[in-house]
C-alpha cells in the first residue's frame, strides 16, 4: 500500500480514544521489526527518521526501505521527519516524498516559530505533505542537541489557540513532563506527567491532534538484560506506561518512541554474544535484535497506544 499522510489516522485516533506510534527508524532491521509488528496488529505506524538517523543511514536509503516495507503490507503506514530544524530541511524531505513533516522551531522566538512553520504549511500542504510543529521545550538529548532540564518549559495553554491558527499546523507537539533520552527521572522523583496541561490544551484546541516527544518508558526488564551482559546503562525511570495510556485517551494521537528501542535492540544483542561468543554472522545478532524489537513494538501497540485492530 502507498504511504499515507498522518490525517485519517489522528482523525480516527481521536475519535476512538487511542494514539498512534510513531518509531524512529535508522536501519532496514528497525523497519522490518516495527512494520512487522504493527501489520501483526493490525495497526496504522508511523516510522520516523531523526539527523542522526539521516546522518547515519543516507536518508535515501531510510525511503527506500520504508517504501519497500509498505509494500509487504496493506495497513497505513506514514514516513515523517522527525525535527527537521528549517524551512530547506522540511522543503527537502517534502519534495523527497515524504508524507509528514515536524519543523522544530520551537527553541526560536514566538514570532520566529510562526513565521518558519507557516512558511513550512504552505509548501507542505501544496504538496499534499502535512505538518507537526512543536511549542515548548522538552529536557534531554535530541538530535545531538542536549537541554538541560532546568531551560525546559512546559507547553502554555493560553499559546496553543493562537499558533495554530496562525501557523495552520496539522498536529502539535507540547511539553508536559516528557523529556528525550533514557534518563528522564532520576529514581525517588515521581514520574508523572502533567496531564491537566494536556487536558486544558485538548480543552483550548477541540479535536486537534497533540504529539508526545521523549514517550520512552525505558523497560527495566530490558535495562536489566544490557546491564546483566555487560552493559552499564544508568538506573534511570522513564514514563510510566500508565501515564501514556492515560495521555491516549486524551487529545495524544502521536506518541513518539525511540530509546525504548534502542534499549531492546541493544539488550538482544548483548544476550546474543554472551550466549553465542563464536557467532560472527551479523544476520544471527541482528535477527535476535530484530525479534526483540518487534516484541516490544507489539506490547506498545497493544498494552500502551491501544492502535491494535484499528488498520
Ligand atoms: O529526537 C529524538 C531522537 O531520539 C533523536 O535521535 O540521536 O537519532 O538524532 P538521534
Ligand atoms: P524517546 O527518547 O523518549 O524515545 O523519544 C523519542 C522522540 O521523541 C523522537 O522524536
Ligand atoms: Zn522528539
Amino acid at each position: 500500500m502507498p504511504l499515507v499522510t498522518t490525517k485519517e489516522m489522528f482523525e480516527r485516533a481521536y475519535r476512538e480514544g487511542y494514539a498512534v506510534g510513531a518509531f524512529n527508524v535508522n536501519n532496514m532491521e528497525m523497519i522490518q521489526a516495527i512494520v512487522e509488528a504493527a501489520n501483526e496488529c493490525r495497526s496504522p505506524v508511523i516510522l520516523q527518521v531523526s539527523a542522526g538517523a539521516r546522518k547515519y543511514a543516507n536518508p535515501v536509503y531510510l525511503m527506500h526501505l520504508v517504501k519497500a516495507a509498505a509494500e509487504t503490507t496493506d495497513i497505513p503506514i506514514a514516513l515523517h521527519l522527525d525535527h527537521g530544524a528549517d524551512f530547506e530541511i522540511c522543503k527537502a524531505y517534502i519534495d523527497s516524498g515524504f508524507t509528514s513533516v515536524m519543523i522544530d522551531a520551537s527553541s526560536k522566538p514566538w514570532e520566529e516559530n510562526i513565521a518558519i512553520t507557516r512558511q513550512v504549511v504552505e509548501y507542505a500542504h501544496a504538496h499534499g505533505c502535512v505538518v507537526e510543529a512543536e511549542l515548548g521545550t522538552l529536557a534531554g538529548i535530541e538530535d545531538d542537541v542536549s537541554v538541560e532540564a532546568a531551560d525546559a518549559q512546559f507547553t502554555s495553554p493560553d499559546e496553543v489557540e493562537e499558533f495554530t491558527t496562525k501557523t495552520g499546523i496539522d498536529s502539535l507537539a507540547i511539553a508536559s513532563g516528557t523529556s528525550h533520552g533514557a534518563s528522564k527521572f532520576q529514581p525517588g522523583q515521581d514520574p508523572k506527567l502533567r496531564l491537566d496541561i494536556l487536558e486544558e490544551i485538548g480543552r483550548r484546541l477541540p479535536n486537534f491532534p497533540i504529539v508526545l516527544h521523549g514517550a520512552s518508558s525505558v523497560p527495566q526488564d530490558k535495562v536489566a538484560i544490557v546491564n546483566q551482559f555487560g552493559g552499564h546503562m544508568p538506573d534511570a525511570i522513564g514514563i510510566p506506561e500508565s501515564e501514556l495510556q492515560k495521555a491516549a485517551k486524551m487529545a495524544v494521537c502521536k506518541i513518539n518512541i525511540d530509546s525504548d528501542l534502542r534499549v531492546a535492540f541493544t539488550a538482544a544483542i548483548r544476550k546474543h554474544f554472551a550466549e553465542h561468543p563464536d557467532h560472527f554472522d551479523p544476520r544471527q545478532y541482528l535477527g535476535d535484535a530484530r525479534a526483540m524489537m518487534k516484541e516490544m513494538v507489539k506490547h506498545k501497540i497493544i498494552n500502551v497506544l491501544g492502535s491494535a485492530n484499528k488498520a
